[in-house]
């Protein structure tokens, strides 16, 4: 059990003790100051007890007294109760922890763990990879973690907008401008080009030879099938290392065009439920959604072909049948939460799924690459990186790695290699940590400038605080051990500190509760700040050693929680930089 929940447990079971409320209630009306050096925990007693059987606060705390191994004091204001934790085995007990769990250290195990299916990143292919796919890509990778923190089992889907007459029409194109050995170069890029050449030049011919050209694609042609599945994975495998830049796999790689097998069935389930009704005018089969103030959205149209809502139900049937998915997360901006209750609604009236989750997030401002507006992944990572090159030139940083080289995975990279490679992480650090640091339904600015900077709450913040940590531990060469004088720890900033590192377990649950990253991301800041002014003021080159190590294991433990913290965000932590 982590530390805070057993110091909780202690207050839990002394109250209920020495009172009339259970220790389940206590526990659940515990909660953690703002300002944790006083005290650790308080409880508010109207929310123990009811109203005519208020105790009086003072009386209270001196029954609760100060023999208790594990709370230092007690003490009353209004109608709180205050508790302070005895420091040296508080400090004892989480930087053991952290040091038997290192990197597990705040994950979680399940009884009985769920299945869950998120379904993120879903750029379209031949179109652009636009702000909400980024936030899409980079919110949804933080679910995924979070959800297989907590011990559960994850599923992740990239399901493409691969399917569609707009890719009648792209295959028309290649046909007209295709060229095999740009495609091969760069699929990405090559096929939008394409695209935006067949769109620009679309007049009724053009447009008869795409329809034309779906409609074999969806009677399953095996030509035009071959065809279009060739362009779609070569697009897949150059998604690939860029997604990688991001520390993100996907488990699958699904897409719209995988509906088709699945859809009689929705139909059928529609048609048995009697949710269809044919629109009199138009021909088309709606669902009637009226009555929950969703309106009427068509699942068929009149020519017999499905649409976007159509395609989602039937691969919603699919992953049922494939995964048996607790629960399913779809992570997609503001802008489609509309549609989104439309889906969720007929989903429960089909009964396909029992949970459903909307993860929404807001829009991104001014997002842009140097020279134009159009952006690829590639392209704001690449502008990221360069950036950072830029500001490690100018503090110097930059002749450093050159010379020492930097570590990755098991390999030693030099020069010009190492720098590339320390600032295409940073950026990425950058460009995540600006993605995740405020509540996701809200929009925010796009700045290199800013979330490159050192300073401020920044990724780059984040990972210069874990690899001067490191720095300390190479240079000093102070053996890491739990085996220390803890008594000798203090000091208010290594109090501090430690309360910080025993709320991780805490936080990790609270953030996948709301599955709100910035509850993660706002507490590494806090942990981070924390660590530098204990870096500051406790020093340890030079130190006798048996406080040398005493420190250096707080040190280390700070470091390896905001280790562990930023691999959940998908940043991975670097020793060197
Ligand atoms: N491809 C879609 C878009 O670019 C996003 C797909 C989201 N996922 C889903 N199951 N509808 O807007």
């Amino acid at each position: 059990m982590n530390v805070a929940a057993q110091f909780r447990k202690a207050i839990a079971r002394r109250l209920a003790h020495i009172s009339s409320c259970s220790e389940a209630e206590v526990l659940a009306a515990l909660g953690t100051p703002k300002t944790s050096l006083m005290h650790q925990f308080n409880i508010p007693l109207p929310r123990v007890f009811p109203k005519d059987r208020l105790p009086d606060a003072r009386d209270l705390a001196d029954k609760f007294g100060s023999c208790d191994p594990l709370i230092a004091d007690v003490s009353a204001t209004g109608k709180f109760l205050n508790f302070g934790v005895r420091r040296t085995e508080y400090i004892k007990q989480t930087l053991q922890q952290v040091y038997q769990e290192k990197s597990s250290y705040g994950c979680h195990t399940q009884n009985v763990p769920q299945t869950v299916v998120i379904d993120y990143s879903s750029p379209n292919i031949a179109k652009p990879f636009h702000a909400g796919h980024l936030r899409s890509t980079i919110i949804g990778n933080f679910v995924k973690r979070i959800n297989e923190a907590m011990g559960h089992r994850t599923i992740g889907i990239n399901y493409l907008g691969d399917w569609g007459k707009q890719y009648g029409l792209l295959s028309v194109g290649f046909e007209k401008y295709g060229n095999e050995e740009e495609l091969q170069k760069d699929p990405i890029h090559h096929l939008f080009q394409v695209y935006v050449r067949i769109n620009s030049e679309k007049d009724e011919l053009v447009e008869q030879q795409a329809n034309a050209y779906f409609k074999r694609m969806e009677e399953g042609d095996p030509q035009a099938l071959a065809q279009w599945r060739r362009l779609r994975e070569l697009s897949i495998q150059s998604y690939g290392p860029t997604y990688q830049r991001l520390g993100i796999e996907f488990d699958r790689y699904s897409g719209e065009s995988e509906a088709e097998p699945y859809l009689d069935r929705v139909y059928d389930m529609l048609q048995q439920r009697d949710l269809i009704t044919v629109d009199t005018e138009t021909g088309a089969w709606c669902v009637d959604l009226e009555e929950e103030n969703l309106g009427r959205p068509i699942v068929r149209r009149a020519d017999g072909t499905t649409l976007y809502l159509t395609r989602d139900l039937a691969i919603m049937l699919q992953r049922m049948e494939q995964y048996n998915f607790d629960t399913g997360i779809y992570v997609i901006g503001n802008d489609q939460g509309h549609y989104l209750q439309r889906l969720f609604c007929i989903a429960q009236k089909l009964d396909i799924a029992s949970q459903l989750k909307h993860v929404s997030f807001g829009k991104v401002n001014g997002m842009s690459t140097r020279k134009g507006t159009v952006v690829f992944l590639d392209d704001i990572l690449n502008t990221a990186q360069e950036q950072m090159e830029k500001n490690m030139r100018e503090s110097g940083k930059y002749d450093e790695l050159m010379e020492t080289g930097v570590e990755k995975g098991n390999e030693r990279l030099l020069g010009s290699e190492a720098v590339d490679t320390v600032a295409d992480q940073l950026g990425a650090s950058a460009v995540i940590v600006q993605d995740l640091a405020s509540r996701r339904v809200l929009n925010y600015d796009f700045s290199y400038d800013r979330m490159t900077t050192a300073r401020g709450y920044t990724g780059v913040f984040l990972q210069y605080t874990h690899a001067r940590i490191c720095g300390i531990e190479r240079r000093t060469g102070v053996p890491i051990t739990s085996d220390c004088d803890f008594s000798l720890l203090n000091e208010k900033e290594a109090f501090e500190l430690s309360v910080l590192i025993s709320q991780y377990p805490d936080i990790v649950e609270l953030s996948w509760r709301q599955l709100e990253p910035c509850t993660l991301v706002q507490y590494l800041f806090k942990l981070a700040h924390s660590a530098s002014q204990a870096n500051a003021k406790l020093r340890i080159k030079d130190m006798d050693p048996k406080l040398a190590e005493a420190r250096m294991l707080l040190l280390w433990s700070a470091k390896t929680t905001l280790a562990n913290g930023l691999r959940l965000i998908g940043v991975e932590p670097l020793e060197r930089m």
